[in-house]
């Protein structure tokens, strides 16, 4: 843990993550916590301009290639937003990192977790999350969610069951590795009870930073 420290959150899409991560902000900044909410890919000029050519329907990209480019967005975000806010003692929201690639490319994709792990190391020059929540919550369900969503579905979402089955299924494995980063919070549930287990999995680290902000 640097100054601050870095929350992430994962899970697959239709969870909640961004709905969590407005709940967070507010909750904590109500507290007086300096909290910094970022997305990835996205975050910075350079890798808002990635999101939108991966997400991009109209394009085909090849996994080794999106793996990178993904991880390309990664390291623009890591380098000149989530390093320089850590050490000026903030906490950092990020809705989605490294282990978003694991998931996604690495199981996904079948491009092995491994090989998109050391990608990653690569891009982010090791920084991992203090803390993540993964939202766990079955495909079925997110896909209703997301269904009642205004927006098309980008590139990724168009993918069929098997794809985000072998994802929660990842995330899943993920989880059993690292119990002590990765805290797994039921998503099906309302958005009120979600927030409540997300400030507990935290509390530890928001008291940390809030006593080093005081000295
Ligand atoms: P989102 O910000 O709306 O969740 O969109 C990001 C999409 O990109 C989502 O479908 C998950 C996918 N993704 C990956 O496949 N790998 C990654 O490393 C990240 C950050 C996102």
């Amino acid at each position: 843990m640097a100054g601050g420290a870095l929350v992430t959150i994962e899970g697959i899409d239709g969870a909640g993550k961004s709905t969590l991560v407005e709940g967070l902000t507010r909750e904590l900044t109500a507290r007086g916590v300096r909290v910094e909410a970022l997305r990835e890919p996205g975050g910075v000029p350079v890798s808002e301009r990635v999101r939108a050519l991966v997400k991009d329907p109209a394009l085909q990209v090849d996994p080794r290639a999106e793996a990178l480019l993904y991880a390309a967005a990664r390291a623009q975000l890591v380098g000149e937003r989530v390093r320089p806010l850590l050490a000026r003692g903030a906490l950092v929201l990020l809705d989605r990192f490294v282990d978003s690639s694991l998931a996604y490319q690495g199981a996904g994709r079948g491009l092995g977790v491994e090989a998109v792990r050391q990608v990653n190391l690569f891009a982010t020059g090791g920084l991992e999350g203090d803390r993540t929540l993964l939202l766990r919550i079955s495909p079925e369900v997110a896909r209703a969610r997301q269904g009642s969503r205004a927006e098309a579905p980008d590139r990724l979402e168009r993918e069929g069951d098997g794809f985000f089955e072998a994802i929660a299924q990842a995330y899943e494995e993920l989880a059993r590795g690292d119990p002590a980063r990765i805290a797994v919070i039921d998503a099906a549930r309302g958005r009120d009870q979600v927030l409540r287990d997300a400030l507990a999995a935290i509390e530890d680290l928001v008291s940390v930073v809030s006593a080093r902000a005081a000295r």
